[in-house]
């Protein structure tokens, strides 16, 4: 297959693939087509997303146990009764419908949260985890790969059992462990978490992720903490915080020192704004603040940043179609990221940086498999407008498969 004058890393280039890898880049006619070949002409390639950030243990409830009010309180209400009734038939078929949508609009590696108080949603995502390896069940060509975190949604150290819990779905053999310290009774407990987090990680050679001061609370101090810890214990370019939300809500002051801190810890701060836009805020009257973490300010420290969904049709919100462009596009609208250099680099997160949760990002180069979304659009801002489904290709095959 070809691609002839195709928009790619801010050049346009003839790009030829085999069955399996690219095995050729070149200036535009460089490539001159070869007999019977296959020419898309124009438009626009770039590797494949990734999602940092969702939970697949919740998603597809939305609609059955509905949230009448819109709000967190009632999402989480809501999620703890439907979590009595998870069974692991259920938990396995609901996330493959939303990794399928992921996969149609170019998403293949997720990585999904899962609440350690269902023993049963655990085992569900960590053997569908292994299932993934082996191809996807009824789409013929196409791989996901699947990243599993050990989330206590309740906090570990507010309840009896909650604690025991978390170490065992850990134990079970998680990709990453998981805290809320904003959530736990005290700050000092919160802070607590965070090292019994980071103790945790240690003892399983894994990585950690925390849900991290997802409030509006100014006053929540627990991304300084894991930025230290991080630091102390050499887990730099290892440690994922979501959300981070009251750093919108800092004074200036401190969030200049605390963003100076996340840079040089190499912890990586992965936004959800299509959630928090709305689940945040909700103690405002007006003006009622955005909920989003400061992109802009986190870039300029060279910190890193990811975009996540976090969400697809859950209790907590019940919209959603999987795509990494519209939480970019969110992010966007949220952050006053509309100059055109903030613009490509959300969309380059979605296919660079929300990679580093799972290692290297890919790269469209000679001989790297062929792994590509080709949009019909002339540019990254084109596409963030128009969010079109992308052309999905996959060891040079093309993927077809139903975005619900
Ligand atoms: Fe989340």
């Amino acid at each position: 297959m070809l691609f002839k004058d195709t928009w790619l890393g801010g050049a346009h280039v003839d790009l030829r693939s085999d069955g399996e890898h690219i095995t050729a880049v070149g200036a535009p006619g460089a490539l001159p087509p070869l007999d019977g070949e296959d020419v898309i002409a124009g438009g626009l390639l770039c590797p494949h997303f990734a999602e940092p950030h969702v939970h697949l243990d919740a998603t597809q409830l939305g609609a059955r146990y509905p949230n009448v009010s819109g709000t967190l309180v009632e999402g989480i209400a809501n999620w703890a009764r439907a979590r009595e009734a998870l069974t692991a038939e259920d938990v396995r078929a609901r996330a493959l419908t939303t990794l399928r949508w992921y996969a149609a609009r170019g998403t293949s590696r997720v990585r999904t949260h899962v609440d350690t108080a269902s023993a049963v949603a655990a085992e569900a995502l960590l053997a569908l985890r292994e299932e993934l390896k082996s191809g996807f069940p009824g789409v013929p060509g196409l791989s996901v790969e699947l990243q599993v975190v050990a989330f206590p949604q309740e906090g570990i150290l507010r309840g009896p059992g909650r604690e025991q819990a978390w170490r065992e779905v850990v134990a079970m053999g998680c990709d990453a462990v998981g805290a809320i310290p904003h959530f736990e009774r005290t700050a000092d407990e919160g802070w607590r978490s965070v090292r019994m987090a980071f103790e945790l990680a240690e003892t399983h050679g894994i990585r950690l992720d925390l849900h991290c001061d997802e409030t509006d609370d100014p006053g929540a101090r627990s991304l300084e903490v894991v930025c230290a810890e991080a630091i102390d214990r050499g887990f730099q370019g290892r440690v994922v915080c979501g959300h981070a939300t009251a750093l919108h809500s800092y004074p200036n002051p401190h969030a200049a020192k605390v963003i100076a801190l996340v840079a040089e810890a190499g912890v990586q701060i992965v936004a959800n704004p299509l959630d928090n836009v709305v689940l945040q805020g909700r103690y405002d009257h007006y003006p009622k603040r955005r909920g989003l973490t400061r992109i802009d300010q986190l870039w300029d420290a060279g910190a890193l940043v990811g975009i996540g969904h976090d969400s697809v049709v859950d209790p907590w919100y019940r919209l959603g179609r999987a795509d990494m462009l519209d939480a970019a596009s969110m992010a966007v609208h949220l952050g006053h990221l509309t100059g055109i250099e903030q613009m490509n680099r959300a969309f380059r997160t979605l296919h660079h940086e929300n990679h580093l949760p799972f290692g290297d990002p890919p790269a469209l180069v000679e001989g790297a498999r062929a792994d590509l979304l080709w949009f019909a659009a002339a540019d990254p801002v084109e596409v963030l407008r128009l969010r079109d489904r992308p052309r999905v290709f996959q060891r040079g095959q093309e993927i077809v498969c139903s975005s619900g």
